[in-house]
């Protein structure tokens, strides 16, 4: 690992004084010293004041120098004294790079001029501040070519929001080759990349590595179903690998559910650009004049206080910003796919109602295999497309189980695929021109279906009715399962005929078209958003739905890792985690496991013994009494599953006087040996008695600190033994912590 002095962890610029200086705008940029060189550090722009994006603990901070060209001066915490700003070298990073002109690096951005000039030459213009929004405006020294940054800021949160809206008057249609929402620039000693990777079952694999010299992209070009092999997410560590409650982190991610690109460069001096936004990859976006170009925001949040701070960071500002209805309780569902895949019928459906009555749940989601009359959904062959009830298997309708789950006081939900068809569909047959597929090739299937070109505005609002229809027919319908299960492969749209460079940015605006248009006349109904698992997990879909499906992998041991993963970045109220049968870990072992997040079922409550039964129940009514801690409070991360054999995180109300603690062994070796791990987050003023709950069946706590009192400084010190007795692989223990007023 290289390592530099932490003075330069953050590069910094002389402030000067207050007059902006955009006017008296120079011709010159600095020059490279020697040829072949990277330009010099720019002097700052006389009399120009910073400007500065700040949030409680940290800022942002853009300065102008002489050359007239905006440069970022700052990323890190905020000082006491703004003008130390002024303390460190002279402004070197350009902010908004464009492309064609003496920086080689990365660009920002690359466009085509409407003469065909392929450069862009950004200077300062001027830059609005109004509230928590500050707008940075750029133009070409030359061309009317105009390039605003937004930055909105959430202080308490310390997240950041910033994207990019391009305009221009030239004088015929302008190609934007590639644009970012951000470029953030970095100095530190070592550099450490964490991305979330996977497949189909194995979602959000955390994985670090040392950024060295070089480029490196995380990126995504699969369409649809974006995050299937990686995920829009990452956490970048400046001074080695990031660690869990110290050091500087930046985690970061793009509100967008499409492709999306995030390039690390680091160049010869080892300063690092960090380029985001949605993927080029066959996306040229040809702008009109006077039409404007908006990219996604990118969102991220930076701290010293390590990984964990950077995710509680995320999590509370996902529950009031980030997540439709954020800061409602969410439902608990009986999910019926993995009890009965689509072998299913009213009678039997209506059984199952039982179940999640006795196991005192609020919501039967009814999966896929309900439709299709023609073409009937009795596998994954056949019927999407066609969104009505299959006679035979529901003969009666929806509305029917809707009437008879309300009979049991349970809400009902559906599962619902509206972007997709099978060739074996009425609509396929109907609507041939509304399918992506290429010309003069054999179509390509994957789970036997197409993708629909929401690119059209004719299939926006098929795909619209599908979901309102349903919704004004069957007025019950509580809740939607809205899945996606294939990518985009293949992909060529009938409806943009020879204009193919914007399908994929076409699309994407397409979906949130038909979203955006229901959340207004439907503004609160829970969506769970779902891609075959987790493929499409975003903050850009998050303002229109309520919770995601993180992964069709249910074997609680994987779902250890995977819901690790995504409580990096989301709030556990939004991550579902069913009960199921899969793997061959014990009935409290999964349920522990789900506790942790948005708990559900998806389990043949018929098959249940009576003691498990009754676990399940107590389960159920323990969780809704710690569901506001679980989903609202701040999470601390204790013993990552990546680097021992067991995991252990704890909730902690915002009073400090109520936190659950939960602790699982995974593989483990034969007599090996855990330590106590301390806790995190508590007062340390306090007295906290502990208490095993969720216990199984006929048993009873074997921890030596079960039901005793403690303080928060001997907790957070000394810890708790969390994993005690003898330990077998695939163990759990959950602790509810309680203030102890004696
Ligand atoms: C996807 C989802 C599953 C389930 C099936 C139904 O795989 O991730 O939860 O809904 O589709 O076909």
């Amino acid at each position: 690992m290289r390592r530099r002095t932490a003075a330069m962890f953050f590069c910094a610029v002389a402030l000067v004084g207050a007059a902006a200086a955009a006017s008296a705008r120079p011709a010159e940029r600095p020059a490279p010293a020697q040829p072949g060189e990277r330009p010099a550090a720019a002097q700052p722009a006389p009399g120009f004041a910073p400007i500065r994006i700040e949030t409680t603990h940290v800022a942002l901070v853009f300065t102008v120098g002489a050359d007239g060209s905006l440069y970022q001066s700052w990323l890190g915490p905020r000082l006491a004294d703004t003008a130390e700003y002024a303390a460190g070298p002279a402004p070197r990073h350009e902010a908004f790079i464009g492309a064609g002109l003496s920086d080689l690096a990365e660009p920002a951005i690359t466009v085509t001029h409407a003469d065909g000039n392929p450069s862009l030459d950004l200077r300062y213009v001027r830059h609005e501040v109004t509230g928590n929004e500050t707008v940075i405006y750029l133009k070409d020294s030359v061309y009317p070519f105009t390039v605003a940054l937004h930055f909105k800021t959430f202080a308490d949160q310390d997240v950041t929001e910033t994207w990019t809206e391009i305009r221009h008057s030239e004088k015929k249609v302008v190609t934007i080759e590639e644009v970012a929402s951000s470029v953030l620039h970095f100095d530190g000693p070592g550099y450490h990349l964490t991305e979330f990777h996977g497949g189909y079952a194995s979602e959000m694999q955390m994985e670090e590595s040392p950024l060295e010299n070089g480029v490196r992209i995380l990126d995504s070009k699969l369409g649809t179903r974006p995050d299937m092999y990686q995920a829009p997410f990452f956490m970048l560590s400046l001074d080695g690998p990031a660690r869990e409650e110290n050091g500087p982190v930046l985690a970061g991610t793009l509100a967008w559910t499409g492709n999306f690109r995030f390039l690390f460069d680091v160049d010869e001096r080892h300063s690092l650009r960090v380029v985001s936004g949605i993927n080029p990859y066959r996306s040229p976006v040809t702008l009109e004049p006077g039409r404007a170009f908006t990219t996604p925001p990118f969102i991220f949040t930076y701290t010293t206080n390590g990984k964990g701070q950077a995710s509680r960071n995320l999590h509370h500002w996902a529950a009031r910003y980030g997540i439709m209805d954020g800061d409602q309780p969410r439902l608990t569902p009986l999910n019926n796919w993995e009890a009965t895949h689509t072998g299913f019928d009213e009678q039997k459906l209506v059984g199952l109602f039982d179940g999640a009555v006795r196991l005192g749940l609020d919501l039967f989601l009814l999966d896929d295999g309900w439709f299709g009359d023609k073409y009937p959904r009795d596998n994954d062959k056949a019927g999407l497309g066609d969104w009505m009830e299959n006679p035979r298997k529901l003969p009666d309708g929806l509305g029917y189980l809707v009437r008879e789950a309300d009979k049991k006081g349970l809400r009902f939900g559906i599962w619902l695929e509206p972007e997709m068809v099978n060739p074996a569909s009425e609509l396929y047959h109907a609507h041939p021109d509304w399918i992506l597929r290429l010309p003069n090739r054999p179509e390509q299937y994957q789970r036997n279906q197409l993708v629909l070109d929401l690119c059209n505005p004719a299939v926006q609002e098929y795909v619209y009715h599908v979901v309102h229809d349903l919704l004004q027919r069957d007025t019950g319908i509580a809740y939607i399962k809205w899945d996606c299960n294939r990518p985009m492969t293949d992909a060529w749209s009938p409806f943009l005929g020879e204009h193919q460079g914007s399908l994929y940015i076409d699309y994407t605006h397409g979906f949130y078209n038909v979203l955006a248009r229901l959340r207004k006349e439907y503004p609160h109904l829970p969506m769970m958003l779902c891609a075959g698992g987790g493929g499409r997990t975003d903050y850009g879909a998050l303002r229109y739905f309520t919770e995601f499906w993180p992964s069709d992998n249910t074997d609680a041991l994987e779902r250890v890792f995977i819901q690790w993963g995504y409580s990096c970045f989301f709030p556990a109220f939004s991550i579902c985690a069913h009960v199921t049968s899969m793997g061959r870990e014990s009935l409290k072992f999964r349920t522990d496991v789900a506790m942790m997040d948005k708990l559900g079922y998806d389990i043949q409550v018929d098959r249940l013994t009576p003691e498990e039964l009754t676990f399940s129940a107590n389960a159920v009514r323990t969780y809704r009494r710690l569901s506001p801690l679980i989903g609202w409070g701040d999470l601390y991360r204790l013993v990552s599953p990546y680097e021992e054999h067991r995991a252990a995180l704890m909730y902690v109300d915002s009073t400090r006087t109520h936190a659950v603690v939960f602790a699982y062994t995974l593989q483990t070796r034969h007599q090996e040996f855990f330590y106590r791990v301390p806790l995190r987050g508590l007062d340390p003023s306090g007295r906290y008695r502990v208490k095993e709950i969720n216990l199984a069946p006929g048993t009873h706590s074997v921890n030596p600190d079960d039901d005793k009192v403690f303080s928060g400084d001997f907790l957070m010190k000394a810890g708790l033994q969390l994993t005690p007795g003898r330990i077998n692989p695939a163990t759990s223990w959950v602790y509810d912590i309680t203030t102890e007023n004696d």
